[in-house]
């Protein structure tokens, strides 16, 4: 079970999970964030029919983070979230359920087995919580990309983005994962900055893919140049991609795109690729300064036992090879 904020990185996680045979998607849930639910929900759309993935249900998120306006950054992922692809509009519908429903539903019908990945504010399942606040067991494992641990922020100097759209449904999910027989797995900034696409990489995937020209971008194509590549996932990730570069090129970072939900999506898949250290982490919802923040209480100075495993350590490398040899290949069908 997936909900998230699709999104370039979303996408490409997306397309890691589909392209996985031990993985089977059994609903994807749409989070406000980088943009609307609405925008989110119909790249989801877009990009299951690009894979021909159409019997995977896609359902709705609220409009709107717990407690405070949404807050959406097209300057990040693009006006419509996926950089410079345009896939056309899906006709199928969206699911009748909401992304809160989806959630309880599929965690029920196999309690214990369901593994939950978020690459988006939590807030569909802080809503979840709400309505059915034993899923933290009846889910089998949840995986987070959120938080930073111990490291600066990217959207305040202390927060990150999933965490700083709804802090409340952060501080709630984690507060209530405390019961969970297995704690939440999460993937911070900490780790995530470490996690590098380079235009290599992009080529790579379209050689895997045997799409032609192996074309890659490069810091000097005229901004918005689309991707000539023959194969369309190829050509919807280069054009996704290459406006996810030129952001961090902008911003000082060089031309490289960070694979924050990627790597959650590969963690999810196999959590034995990182390195773990279980932690007692909470959320600062009031302060000036620091609303948004993750803090992790070092020195046990809150009483609380931990209620998360940080991924504090991984190969990027390993991670990129495996990305790459499972998108190209799927690409390649
Ligand atoms: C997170 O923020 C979003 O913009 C990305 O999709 C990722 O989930 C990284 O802070
Ligand atoms: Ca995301």
């Amino acid at each position: 079970m997936v909900d998230v904020d699709t999104g370039i990185d979303d996408a490409l996680a997306l397309l890691l999970l589909l392209a996985s045979p031990e993985a089977h998607i059994l609903g994807i849930a749409s989070t406000a964030g980088n943009v609307t639910a609405e925008q989110v929900a119909a790249n989801n759309l877009a990009l299951l029919d690009l894979c021909r993935a159409r019997d995977i249900e896609v359902a709705l998120g609220s409009a709107a983070p717990l407690a405070t306006p949404l807050q959406t950054t097209e300057d990040t992922h693009g006006p419509r979230g996926l950089g410079y692809a345009g896939l056309p509009r899906s006709r199928r519908p969206l699911s009748s359920r909401t992304a809160a429903q989806l959630w309880i539903d599929t965690a029920r019908n196999r309690p214990g087995e369901v593994v939950g990945l978020c690459t988006g504010p939590l807030t569909n399942l802080a809503l979840a919580l709400r309505a059915e606040p034993a899923l933290p067991r009846l889910l089998g494992r949840l995986v987070v990309m959120g938080g930073s641990f111990d490291h600066p922020g990217n959207t305040t100097p202390v927060a990150e983005w999933n965490v700083h759209v709804d802090p409340e449904a952060a501080q709630q999910v984690f507060a209530a994962f405390a019961d969970a027989p297995r704690r939440p797995l999460v993937c911070g900034l900490n780790l995530t900055e470490s996690i590098e696409m380079h235009p290599s990489h992009l080529a790579r995937i379209a050689a895997t893919a045997r799409s032609q020209p192996v074309e890659y971008p490069t810091p000097d194509d005229p901004p918005g140049e689309r991707s000539a590549a023959t194969n369309p996932i190829v050509r919807m990730l280069s054009d996704a991609v290459r406006f996810y570069l030129e952001f961090h090129r902008d911003h000082g970072q060089g031309y490289l795109a960070h694979m924050h939900d990627p790597f959650a999506a590969a963690v999810a898949l196999d959590p034995s690729i990182v390195e773990l250290r279980p932690a007692t982490i909470d959320v600062e919802l009031t302060g000036t300064l620091t609303r948004g923040m993750t803090v992790v209480d070092h020195a046990g100075r809150w009483g609380r036992p931990p209620n998360v495993d940080l991924a504090v350590y991984t190969d990027p490398d390993a991670f990129f090879d495996r990305l790459i040899e499972r998108v190209g290949s799927y690409a390649a069908r």
